[in-house]
């Protein structure tokens, strides 16, 4: 092998192959055909390898049926599946083997064998044991072949995509970010061990947990339900993670508890206390009460201005598909500072709660489909969440935050819907629905937006597109008593035959409501406001009844954001441009713009 790696030749029109279990019965080649999905998903022909002809053909038509489900998370034309009885048949012309067989060291020795002989001599070759480590499995290989060999260890698909790759000890470094960038594309998580280590990174972390729980047991301190509800309590509810809450506890504190645990039951110090003394506690690395950090490097404070979020739909980029979706960061002034996400099914609305420091977006998914979801995730990108997972909700568009009372509003538009929910997800409520035998345009619940002060919501239905159809409506934050959202008597249309209407803004101290409206020119494609009286109601009789146009010319408007603290409204379009102008529409500026991007939700910290 050259000391320079090179990827598979041609990898991209070459099979994955799945070196099965057989012998194991049905539940472990169900397993091979997840993974068999997972690599078909993301476009690669697959081919499994099952010593059982009925367990062949049972993988193939799993694989056949549920491929294009696993497709719509990474937007790409599946690839075939195949299946044979001998290991040399399957992987032929293979760019990577996931060997599978059961976990017994001999039979993984003599695969790995057989599979140094067999495969083509680029092909990368991958174990998914989780209780051996490559480097045991190497003892028939040549030395030529161990570079290209090391664990791939799935945990559970489809439910849980990570995979974590592994050295065998000698794995070329070359072969850790390639296979990471392919799993990628396959829409799984890679993670990569940094050394060799057994039971790799999750499991380590889980024996952990498993082994203090069943003391925990043995001692008879506590029972299974309890220990279960303080773990959902502190890490599911809360969504504590362990690193960050050392930092937050406080480095020094965790070491000086530690050390407790040590002296009672006799433990090392090496690798706990002695290590953050040696590489934290000396360098006054405490954690979050410190400047210098702790695990985590110190919080960088924004100095110069606020933060602008927004998300590009992913239709501009080449070549466009349905999963290019990116969370970006810019300054106030527009200077593009980092992605935060990528892969995310046509995101459009978002919002931040400043007290938690996360965001909130929504990902409409396939329009039409029930696979609209909606996320959190800390502002720097970490922790993600999944508030309303895919599979209930179908095109959810703008997001919005009642910050006191912890609540997530959001239009669905296909759906026909407006509906609220925890911030954590839970009690998913109804709070519109224009269901009904024909929805059409005109039922479709697009912008949101809520005024606290004022006890109401207000949403915008867009009608057809650039119809002069479109209407923005209102009703009260409690539903009326008895009444749900097939029955609440409290909806009100407040403005129609607007060009069309899309998201909506509300300053409660100024009572105005602002929206952008995508619809025709002249008078769409613009930022619109009306004031409101003290009910929430748009004033009649006075000169600022009407609807007044604040600035128009936008491609394609879409997002809207107010900073009233300082004076400003940004503005997206889907023409790839933001702005940014005064309360009244004045000195507006384009900040950014790109041709190849398509902007929906915004946000500003
Ligand atoms: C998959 O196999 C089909 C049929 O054998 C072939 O036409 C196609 O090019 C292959 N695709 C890839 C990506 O290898
Ligand atoms: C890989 O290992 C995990 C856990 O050990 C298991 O759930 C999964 O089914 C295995 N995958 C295959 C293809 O055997």
């Amino acid at each position: 092998m050259s000391p320079v790696w090179q990827p598979p030749k041609n990898y991209r029109n070459r099979p994955v192959a799945v070196l099965g279990a057989g012998v194991l019965g049905r539940r472990i080649a169900t397993d091979n055909c997840f993974t068999g999905c997972i690599w078909a998903s993301a476009g690669y022909n697959v081919t499994i390898r099952d010593p059982s002809a009925q367990q062949r053909l049972d993988g193939i038509a799993y694989i056949n049926e549920n491929v294009k489900s696993y497709a719509q998370n990474t937007g790409q034309a599946p690839g075939t599946a195949a299946a044979f009885e001998n290991v040399a048949d399957a992987v032929a012309d293979a760019w990577l083997v996931i060997e599978a067989v059961p976990e017994k060291i001999t039979l993984k020795i003599d695969t790995f064998a057989e599979l140094a002989v067999v495969a083509p001599d680029d092909c990368i070759l991958a174990s998914n044991s989780s209780s051996y480590k490559t480097s045991e499995m190497l003892e028939k290989v040549p030395a030529i072949t161990k570079p290209r060999i090391l664990n791939m260890h799935y945990y559970m698909p489809p439910q849980c995509m990570i995979v974590e790759l592994m050295t065998d000890g000698f794995t070329t470094e070359g072969i850790f970010p390639f296979l990471a960038e392919r799993s990628k594309e396959a829409a799984t998580l890679p993670y990569i061990a940094r050394k060799e280590s057994t039971g790799f990174i999750f499991n380590r972390l889980w024996a952990a947990v498993k082994r203090e729980a069943l003391t925990i047991l043995a001692e008879e301190v506590s029972v299974p339900e309890e220990i279960d509800s303080m773990w959902a309590e502190m890490f599911i509810k809360g969504r504590a993670t362990p690193c960050k809450m050392m930092d937050g506890v406080g480095l020094d504190t965790v070491a000086f508890i530690e050390s407790h645990y040590i002296k009672e039951r006799g433990l090392s110090s090496a690798k706990t206390v002695d290590f953050l003394q040696k590489n934290y506690l000396d360098h006054g690395k405490l954690g979050l009460k410190s400047s210098d950090g702790g695990l985590y490097p110190p919080v960088q404070e924004h100095s110069n201005g606020p933060r602008v979020l927004v998300l590009d739909i992913g239709l501009s980029t080449a070549p466009p598909s349905m999963n290019s979706g990116e969370i970006l960061e810019y300054t106030a002034d527009g200077k593009f500072e980092r992605v935060l996400f990528q892969s995310q099914a046509m995101p459009d609305g978002l919002a931040v709660d400043p007290a938690s420091k996360r965001m909130f977006w929504t990902n409409m998914g396939i329009p039409g489909k029930n696979d609209g979801a909606v996320y959190s995730a800390n502002l720097d990108g970490t922790d993600i969440y999944t508030v309303i997972a895919p599979g209930r909700i179908n095109t959810p568009k703008q997001l919005t935050l009642d910050l006191v009372a912890k609540k997530v509003y959001f239009c669905d538009r296909e759906g026909c819907r407006v509906y609220r929910c925890g911030f954590d997800g839970s009690n998913l409520e109804t709070l519109i629905s224009n269901c009904k035998a024909n929805e059409g345009a005109e039922d479709w619940c697009v912008g949101i937006a809520v005024a606290r002060n004022l006890g109401k919501f207000y949403w915008t239905q867009k009608g057809p597109s650039k119809g002069g159809k479109g209407r923005i409506f209102c009703a009260n934050i409690k539903t009326p008593l008895g009444q749900d959202a097939a029955s609440r008597t409290d909806v009100q249309c407040i403005l129609g035959g607007l060009p069309e209407p899309i998201d909506l803004e509300v300053d409660e101290v100024s009572k105005l409501l602002y929206w952008t409206d995508r619809g025709e020119i002249p008078f769409g494609n613009s930022l619109n406001r009306i004031q409101l009286d003290e009910y929430g109601r748009p004033l009649t009789g006075s000169a600022s009844a009407k609807p007044e146009i604040l600035t128009r010319h936008l491609k394609e408007a879409i997002g809207l954001k107010l900073d009233t603290e300082r004076g400003h409204i940004y503005l997206t379009d889907l023409g790839g441009n933001i702005y940014r102008c005064d309360l009244d529409g004045r000195r507006k500026e384009k900040i950014f713009s790109d041709d190849c991007r398509a902007f929906t939700g915004i946000a500003v910290l």
